[in-house]
C-alpha cells in the first residue's frame, strides 16, 4: 500500500495557518467542521489578460507578478472527492489513472497538504470539459474544483480569498479560478505568502467575447513550471519581465473598468507576446508555438488590417485565445471557421 508523503514543512505551516481561519470560524457553531461522505467542487477555466510567469517562491508558489484574467463559463472542471482507506484513486473524464501518471502524482502531492487521521486517503473523481494539459487552462479549473471540494468534504466555509490562498498551491492560475468574469491575482510582497491571493473585479462586460483557437491539444512538452524555471534561470530578457507585467496588469484593470476594449486587446495581446518573448531567449530555448500557431496570428493581424478588431493571447502552448466584442463576432467566425466562441457575462 503506497503511503502518503509527508508535506513540505512550509507549505504544511502555509495551510495549516489558513485552515486555523476555518476552525476559528467554527468555534462558535459546534455544527460545523464535521467530514461529509463526500464534496463537491466546480471550477471555470481562466485565461489570463496579463499573464503570471515566473515564481519568486517556488515553494509556496508564490509569484514574481500579479496578473489578471477571465473566466470561461461552461468550459471547466467538476470535482467529487470522498475519503478512501488503502490509497488515493484518482478518476480524469471517467478513466482511472494509474498512481504514477504525472496527473494523479500531483493530485496526490497537493493532496497530502489535506489529510487527517479521519481522511488518510481521497477518491478524486474529475470532469474537465476542456482538453487536459494543453495550455487550456485545465490545471487552474482543476486545483479551484479540487480546493472547493475540500471545502464542501471537510465542512470549512472558507471565505473565497483563503480558498484561493489554498488554489494557489495546486497551480498558480488556480487561484484566479475561483471567480466568474474578471479576477485579479495580487503579486502579495509577505514572505509567508498571506497576501497573494486573487479577488473578483465586479466589472460585467456584455459583448465581451473570447475564442478558442484550437491549434494542437496534445499534452504540452513542458509544463508550465518547469517553463518558468527554464526562463527564469536562462533568460537576461526576462529580467524585463515583472515590471512590464505589473505596468500591463494596471492598464488592463483600467481598461475593463473604462470599458476600452482597445486598449485592453492591444495591452493583452503585448504582454502574451512580451512573456513568449522571454520564453524564446531563454537558453535551451522554450517555443511553445507551432507553425499554425504563427499562421493563426498573421491572420489576425490582417483581420485588424481589415477594420475587425480582435486580438489574440497565448498560453503555455500552441493555441489562440481572441479577443472581440460581440459586433465583430460574425467576421470573426467566418475567418476561424470551427471557433469556440464563448462569452463571459452573456447570460
Ligand atoms: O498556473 P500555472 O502554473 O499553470 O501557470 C500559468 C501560466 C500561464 O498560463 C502561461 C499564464 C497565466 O497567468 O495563466
Amino acid at each position: 500500500m503506497p503511503a502518503a508523503q509527508t508535506p513540505d514543512p512550509r507549505q504544511h505551516a502555509f495551510v495549516q495557518s489558513i485552515l486555523a481561519t476555518a476552525h476559528s470560524l467554527s468555534a462558535n457553531s459546534p455544527n460545523r467542521a464535521s467530514t461529509k461522505a463526500q464534496g463537491v467542487g466546480s471550477a471555470p477555466v481562466n485565461i489570463a489578460l496579463s499573464k503570471y510567469w515566473g515564481k519568486r517562491d517556488a515553494v509556496l508558489n508564490l509569484p514574481q507578478n500579479g496578473s489578471v484574467s477571465i473566466s470561461l463559463p461552461g468550459l471547466g472542471s467538476e470535482t467529487q472527492l470522498k475519503p478512501a482507506v488503502a490509497q488515493d484513486s484518482v478518476w480524469l473524464n471517467d478513466q482511472q489513472l494509474d498512481a504514477s501518471a504525472p496527473f494523479a502524482k500531483r493530485l496526490s502531492e497537493f493532496l497530502n497538504l489535506f489529510r487527517t487521521a479521519e481522511v488518510p486517503f481521497f477518491e478524486v473523481v474529475t470532469q474537465n470539459s476542456v482538453p487536459t494539459a494543453a495550455g487550456l487552462a485545465s490545471s487552474a479549473s482543476g486545483y479551484a474544483a479540487l480546493v472547493l471540494a475540500l471545502d464542501d468534504l471537510f465542512d470549512w466555509q472558507l471565505p473565497m480569498t483563503q480558498l484561493s490562498l489554498l488554489a494557489r498551491m495546486g497551480s498558480g492560475s488556480a487561484s484566479r479560478s475561483l471567480y466568474p468574469g474578471f479576477a485579479i491575482w495580487h503579486a502579495g510582497q509577505q514572505g509567508d505568502g498571506l497576501d497573494s491571493f486573487a479577488e473578483a473585479l465586479d466589472a460585467p462586460w456584455p459583448e465581451f467575447c473570447v475564442g478558442l483557437v484550437e491549434i494542437d491539444v496534445a499534452e504540452k512538452p513542458v509544463g508550465s513550471t518547469a517553463g518558468m524555471q527554464q526562463t527564469t534561470a536562462a533568460c537576461a530578457l526576462y529580467q524585463a519581465w515583472p515590471a512590464q507585467a505589473e505596468r500591463d496588469k494596471a492598464v488592463i484593470i483600467d481598461a475593463i473598468r473604462a470599458q476600452d476594449f482597445s486598449r485592453l486587446g492591444a495591452t493583452a495581446e503585448h504582454n502574451a507576446l512580451s512573456m513568449h518573448a522571454t520564453m524564446i531567449a531563454s537558453w535551451p530555448p522554450l517555443l511553445y508555438w507551432q507553425a499554425e500557431s504563427v499562421i493563426a496570428m498573421q491572420q489576425v493581424w490582417t483581420l485588424r488590417q481589415q477594420g475587425v478588431e480582435v486580438y489574440f493571447t497565448m498560453d503555455a502552448g500552441p493555441n489562440l485565445k481572441l479577443l472581440f466584442l460581440a459586433a465583430q463576432k460574425k467576421a470573426v467566425s467566418a475567418a476561424f471557421p470551427g471557433l469556440k466562441v464563448i462569452e463571459p457575462f452573456s447570460s
